[in-house]
């Protein structure tokens, strides 16, 4: 049985295999052949808010021939303390596949482990996988191999998004620069799970600047507080909400913290002169990223929100192919 819980678990073939599939799904868009989920019914079930993931899902399992329910995790007795475990042994009786959007990353592999049926995770606070793979297909989309490039994170470094960037640089071999304050960086063990090797912090007159990188791949990593060093030649500022969904007491602690770690023109300039610049949204301008530049780029940025329906779809055709056939009908 597949699941996709991280970009941890995930080979460098399956990744290039999903970022093909996507292309082919966006190309097939309203006239597909084959409807891999007809007969099946799918449940998405949420913690947290959502409009991209909720949507993009909801249309995707439906283009593929799925039925689709929607739990809200605090309409159903999960909200009050049901175990996760017990969840997913009723919930894998009843329907084909779950995604799953939550905090603790732990409760969706617990998910998957008792549920049988192939489970998606939708944001945890640890990962954000579908995210990271469909930026991924929207920058090679615009720019060919992500292999090679430079991809340079702005604000808070220690976040989901961050780190499945972080699994995916190892895996796909390119530079991921983590632009944040020293608080807001992933740990260091991060990097080695990841497959970083070298891994070392280096005392610098801007900071201390940690790098790891991947004999014979080519992946890169660099931690730095020094943002306009990190945004040099870079192909791609990346950049994610300062206050993350669960983080709302910290709020002004965070936008204290992170203050000027923002995607500006100033920034821009010194990027490569074609770099791209997205932002997996929602945005919050004049905070991670400005409102000129935000707009300037919003035919990228609103691309990228499209094809979290392609790469999705993507996603769940090579679970199916890949999770031995199930004796439910
Ligand atoms: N980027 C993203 O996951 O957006 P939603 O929170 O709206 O799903
Ligand atoms: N880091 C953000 C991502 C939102 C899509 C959050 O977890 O709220």
């Amino acid at each position: 049985m597949k699941h996709l819980l991280s970009l941890e678990q995930l080979s460098r073939a399956d990744m290039e295999a999903i970022l093909v599939a996507s292309a082919e799904m966006k190309h097939a868009r309203g006239r597909h052949a084959c409807l891999p989920l007809v007969g099946q019914t799918w449940a998405l079930i949420f913690a947290k808010s959502s409009t991209r993931t909720r949507v993009s899902f909801e249309v995707g399992l439906r283009e593929l021939g799925a039925n689709v329910i929607f739990l809200n995790s605090t309409d159903i007795q999960l909200g009050r303390g049901e175990p996760i475990k017990d969840t997913a042994r009723v919930l894998g009786r009843m329907v084909h596949g779950v995604v799953f959007r939550t905090f603790a990353q732990a409760d969706v592999v617990e998910f998957a482990r008792y549920a049988g049926i192939p489970t998606i995770n939708a944001l945890t606070d640890e990962e954000h996988p579908c995210q990271i793979l469909t930026d991924i297909f929207t920058f090679q989309e615009r720019r060919g191999p992500i292999q090679g490039k430079v991809v340079t994170f702005v604000g808070d470094g220690a976040c989901n998004v961050p780190a499945s960037w972080v699994f995916a640089a190892a895996k796909l071999g390119f530079e991921l620069r983590i632009a944040a304050p020293k608080a807001f960086q992933p740990p260091m063990s991060l990097l080695e799970r990841a497959g970083f090797t070298h891994v070392h912090a280096q005392p610098t007159p801007t900071g201390e600047v940690i790098t790891g990188s991947i004999a014979g791949k080519g992946g890169k990593i660099v931690l730095t507080a020094d943002l306009q060093a990190a945004a040099k030649g870079a192909h791609l500022l990346y950049t994610d909400v300062w206050i993350s969904m669960g983080k709302e007491a910290e709020a002004a602690e965070r936008i204290h913290a992170l203050a000027g770690y923002q995607i500006n023109a100033a920034l821009v300039k010194l990027a490569a002169p074609d770099a791209l610049v997205m932002h997996c949204l929602p945005a919050y301008r004049g905070k991670e990223i400005d409102e000129t530049t935000f707009e300037a780029n919003a035919p990228t940025i609103f691309d990228e929100a499209e094809n979290r329906l392609h790469t999705q779809k993507a996603i769940i055709a090579w679970l199916m192919q890949q999770s031995a056939p199930t004796s439910r009908a």
